[in-house]
């Protein structure tokens, strides 16, 4: 079997890729989220950094193309698995066993994925596929989130976005078949704190900004 058959043919090989997608993803996020942070240090600091990324045109382009496709593999490879999910219990995949992995996480993933899906759509659309000549972008975050029902919509959703990342966490290692006992509560453990980290982190922004108003 070649790599491309292995891949896309076999139930391991779309999990390895979206696994490795997933991993790629949360490395943006976590790169993003180090961005926010530079808003707690003021309007000038924020909006220096964001024109300092996009200055770095065309690279910004090219990596957004990079991040669109992760997305896209990750959402129709995620889908499939979701529908031969629904055919064939976990049990009939060729190596991939799930040894009583259940969470809340795991039981909700297709949920999560359809609202974090839901949720980036009007976040480009409120914070990326907007004229920001006339508004800065810390100015547009800061209006957003006078907005009690904003800051709620975005912790609802970083709530989400973490429950979502704490089973690709445990999935991840499942997968690539670093699942034994001795290690499983120090993954469990480091998936906890990365969870929060996500969460609380993310989330803490629309907050800090509305109680600043
Ligand atoms: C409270 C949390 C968040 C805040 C305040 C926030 C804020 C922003 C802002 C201001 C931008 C536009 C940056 C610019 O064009 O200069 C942006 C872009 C973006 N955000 Fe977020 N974000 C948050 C969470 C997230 C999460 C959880 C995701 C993904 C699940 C996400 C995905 C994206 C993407 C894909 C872009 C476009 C990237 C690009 O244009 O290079 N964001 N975000």
């Amino acid at each position: 079997m070649n790599w491309y058959m292995f891949v896309l043919g076999s139930s391991v090989g779309k999990k390895m890729l979206m696994a490795v997608t997933g991993l790629c993803l949360v490395g943006f996020l976590a790169v993003h989220l180090l961005g926010n942070f530079m808003a707690f240090a003021g309007a000038d600091a924020f909006n220096a950094y964001a024109a300092k990324l996009h200055s770095l045109q065309p690279y910004l382009t090219i990596f957004n193309i990079g991040l669109a496709t992760l997305g896209l593999v990750h959402i129709v490879i995620g889908t499939i698995l979701f529908f031969e999910n629904l055919k064939a219990r976990p049990t009939k995949y060729d190596v991939y066993k799930n040894p009583g992995g259940r969470t809340i996480g795991s039981n909700t993933m297709p949920y999560t994925a359809v609202l974090i899906l839901a949720f980036i759509i009007l976040h480009l659309l409120k914070f990326t596929f907007v004229d920001k000549s006339a508004t800065p972008i810390f100015e547009l975050m800061s209006t957003t989130f006078a907005n009690p029902l904003w800051v709620l919509m975005y912790v609802v959703a970083m709530v989400i976005v973490a429950v979502h990342i704490s089973h690709g966490f445990w999935s991840l290692f499942q997968t690539f078949g670093v699942n034994h006992p001795r290690y499983m509560p120090l993954i469990m453990n480091l998936g906890l704190i990365v969870t929060f980290a996500f969460g609380i982190g993310f989330a803490s922004l629309p907050v800090y900004l509305y109680l600043i108003q």
